[in-house]
């Protein structure tokens, strides 16, 4: 089994290279952010719990998250391992993902960080869309969908995220560097992370996080 941790701040393209992973590799892409979307849209407890902080852009307390992704994680049948998507975002979210891993006989392969500066990560997400049915996402400049506010996938409608707003964003960006960064060392002490240039095309970074991953598999 493979478990690839991806790491990156908000709209350094975790999500859209974890999609292109999914189909490139076959690896179900487990992405926190979007189960608390689920939650939110089918109107749970967790779901009523979690909005605040994800409306903030605080993070999500982490008993909470940690709960949410090992139930997921149970439930990946033979799905040969996951990619994580925003999971860890703590240190304490990253020790108990050793453990839980541990637990399931596994561990991380490796951890791909993409890299990409504060300023860049804030025109990404001004300009971000994303698709209603499955999360598919798109930018007005750098990745537009080929009809206007409709998913080229699945031809659901493409909405704004309401923690997309510019003051979220910046809460957000911050909130990473100062509670999620610190995992880069984490990881790096453990050699597991790789360090992925972020600000080429979609193309270019998903070949790279794809011979990355294979060159451990
Ligand atoms: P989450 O949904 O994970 O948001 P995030 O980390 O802020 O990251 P984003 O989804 O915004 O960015 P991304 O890296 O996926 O970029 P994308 O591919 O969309 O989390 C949301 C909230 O949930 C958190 O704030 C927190 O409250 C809570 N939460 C989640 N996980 C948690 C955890 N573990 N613990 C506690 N709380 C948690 O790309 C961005 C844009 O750029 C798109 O428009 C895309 O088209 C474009 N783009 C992508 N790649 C490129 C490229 N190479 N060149 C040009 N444009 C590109
Ligand atoms: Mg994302």
């Amino acid at each position: 089994m493979h478990f690839v941790v991806l790491m990156g701040g908000p709209g350094a393209g975790k999500g859209t290279q974890a999609r292109l992973l999914q189909a490139a590799l076959g690896l179900p892409q487990v992405a926190s952010g979007d189960l608390f979307r689920e939650h939110f849209a089918n109107n749970t407890e967790l779901g009523k719990l979690a909005r605040r902080y994800v409306d903030r852009g605080d993070l999500v307390p982490d008993e909470v998250t940690i709960a949410m992704i090992k139930e997921r994680l149970s439930r990946l049948d033979n799905a040969g391992g996951a990619i994580l998507d925003g999971f860890p975002r703590t240190i304490a979210q990253a020790e108990d993902l050793d453990l839980l891993l541990a637990n399931m006989n596994e561990r991380i392969s490796v951890v791909p960080y993409i890299h990409v500066d504060s300023d860049i990560l804030l025109k990404r997400l001004a300009g971000r869309w994303t698709c209603r049915a499955e999360g598919h996402v798109y930018h007005d400049f750098f990745s537009p969908p080929k009809m206007p506010g409709i998913c080229d996938v699945d031809g659901s409608e493409l909405y704004q995220r309401d923690d997309d707003t510019e003051e979220t964003q910046r809460r957000r960006i911050d909130v990473y560097f100062r509670q999620t960064a610190p995992l880069l060392d984490y990881y790096r002490e453990k050699e597991l992370l790789v360090e992925i240039d972020g600000e080429r095309s979609i193309d270019d970074i998903q070949r790279d996080l794809v011979e990355v991953i294979r060159s451990v598999a």
